[in-house]
């Protein structure tokens, strides 16, 4: 990792409640003494939680997104659903989209599609999670898969300035099992070759913890990690950043 800032997200999934927040604190405190050192945390919890947690973090350069959003940009009879708009009026500053656990339930690549645009008209920055399934890396089609999400995905977004991509290979999360060292690399770096010069942020999501973590941090063009259950517990969280940042 270079002196480019290094992004933790946290996405905490559908876990959490006001009680939990309490564990903000000690993570506001890390933040506030370690000023000096180029890292950006984003808390992305599910939306119940976004407003009460904007206002915990106020006075913090900590952010808040949220995980998901509906691809039409109008208010609308979409019973259950909220939309960019109105994620951002509560204090979200990013949105996870395409995240795996969406697309197995029937999220597609042209739905992703929209959603990106509308968040990116909200004026939200927008992490976009890409990644193959086991099935997927068995049968060799990782980077044909990549290349369809990210076309698909991305198709007509002239201004890629809001996106961060996050590869989270779909084997990966909630199972302890991390990328060989070598084909992770050859993944990032593929990543980066669909994109022109300047390419989008990249982060590595899935099972990311904190005995991994230093490991992973050596992965040439990882700008982050995107964390889901290590990043309930504030102190495996600051312990990530740590380990990742000294
Ligand atoms: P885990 O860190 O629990 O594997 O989850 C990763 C993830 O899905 C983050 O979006």
């Amino acid at each position: 990792m270079t002196n480019k800032y290094i992004y933790f997200v946290a996405n905490w999934k559908m876990f959490g409640n006001l009680r939990s927040l309490n564990s903000l604190d000690k993570v506001i405190k890390f933040s506030k003494t370690n000023k000096k050192k180029k890292y950006k945390i984003i808390y992305c919890p599910p939306n119940t939680l976004i407003r009460p947690m904007s206002k915990r973090l106020k006075k913090t350069t900590i952010q808040v997104g949220a995980q998901n959003c509906h691809h039409t940009y109008e208010f609308g009879a979409y019973t259950g659903q909220v939309n960019s708009s109105m994620i951002k009026s509560v204090g979200a500053k990013y949105v996870i989209l395409g995240h795996s656990e969406n697309r197995q339930i029937g999220e597609t690549d042209n739905l992703i599609n929209l959603k990106i645009k509308s968040a990116i008209k909200s004026g939200l920055k927008i992490i976009f999670c890409i990644g193959e399934t086991l099935k997927e890396k068995r049968s060799k089609k990782t980077n044909q898969i990549l290349k369809r999400q990210i076309e698909k995905g991305l198709k007509s977004i002239k201004n890629k300035s809001k996106i961060i991509i996050a590869y989270e290979p779909v084997w990966s999360i909630g199972t302890g099992a991390i990328p060989k060292e070598a084909a992770l690399t050859q993944t990032i770096s593929f990543i980066k070759s669909r994109f022109a010069k300047k390419y989008p942020k990249i982060l590595y999501g899935g099972s990311v913890n904190n005995k991994n973590v230093e490991k992973l941090k050596k992965i040439p063009n990882i700008d982050g990690f995107l964390i889901g259950g290590a990043s309930q517990s504030s102190k495996k969280f600051i312990d990530i950043i740590q380990k990742t940042i000294i």
